[in-house]
């Protein structure tokens, strides 16, 4: 199947309606990256833009991350911005738990991180009021979920209106919520896989930008499952990063 022209995407990506036309465009398209079996199904979109380096492009994307964990998913964006292989960059990291190993990732790569412990705060909107706060004082146009452990409220979604993405270790919509890896098992699923969407109120809903299918193993357990979606997440960050980051990139033209 042809690859979709750079020319054929979606120029921006700000308004609903232009998430459709964005939705209408989508390709499917399959990875071949194993000789035995298919790794690697990306479903429903574009796929990643060869990317220019950035050099001598215009303003850089400001993605502002959001991660709870190992911050593994931050780390690749991170990498893949050092590696010019867009056009962005990152102000800021916020983590909202002391033990978040994120935080050591975000020195690794000098970019400032702010930890904004949801225990300090008394309700959800109370801690997006201040993740909302510090995305401003550091213009971030886009915010990553990478790995966030939070519930998040009409505060975040409002203030960054259909510019919050968010990562999933199932094929959505199926396996929303906690422990989406334990709930494949249970169900004995053949595939899952793993999702980037646009975030939405109610949790792991939203407009579909990346997916990528694992097989089930027979002796998978949930470490062994979870290992495998999390190369695949890597891929579908960077891809759904990227067409973000071309996006903005003909806007600012
Ligand atoms: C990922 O599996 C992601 O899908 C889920 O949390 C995990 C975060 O992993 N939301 P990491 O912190 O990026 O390594």
């Amino acid at each position: 199947m042809p690859l979709a022209q750079p020319s054929e995407r979606i120029a921006q990506i700000s308004t609903r309606n232009e998430w459709y036309n964005f939705e209408r465009k989508l390709k499917i398209f399959m990875l071949t990256a194993n000789t035995n079996s298919i790794d690697c199904l990306i479903v429903p979109s574009i796929p990643a833009p060869k990317v220019e380096k950035s050099a001598s492009l215009s303003k850089p994307l400001k993605l502002g991350i959001l991660a709870s964990g190992s911050g593994s998913n931050f780390e690749v964006i991170a990498q893949a911005i050092q590696n010019q292989e867009f056009n962005a960059q990152i102000p800021v990291l916020i983590y909202n738990n002391p033990e978040a190993k994120a935080a050591a990732r975000a020195e690794k790569y000098g970019i400032p991180s702010i930890l904004l412990n949801h225990r300090d705060s008394k309700t959800r909107e109370e801690l997006d009021t201040k993740i909302v706060r510090t995305f401003q004082e550091y213009d971030i146009e886009w915010v990553v979920m990478a790995g966030w452990m939070r519930i998040v409220t009409k505060v975040l979604l409002d203030a960054f209106a259909d510019r919050v993405i968010n990562i999933h270790p199932s094929l959505l919509p199926s396996f929303p919520g906690i422990r989406a890896v334990e709930q494949a098992l249970a169900a004995k699923v053949k595939i899952t896989g793993c999702t980037v969407h646009i975030a939405r109120l109610e949790v792991d809903s939203g407009p579909i930008l990346m997916q990528a299918a694992v097989p089930v193993l027979p002796d998978d357990t949930a470490e062994t499952l979870h290992a495998r979606i999390q190369v695949q997440e890597h891929k579908i960050m960077l891809g759904a990063i990227a067409l973000i980051a071309e996006s903005h990139q003909k806007h600012c033209d």
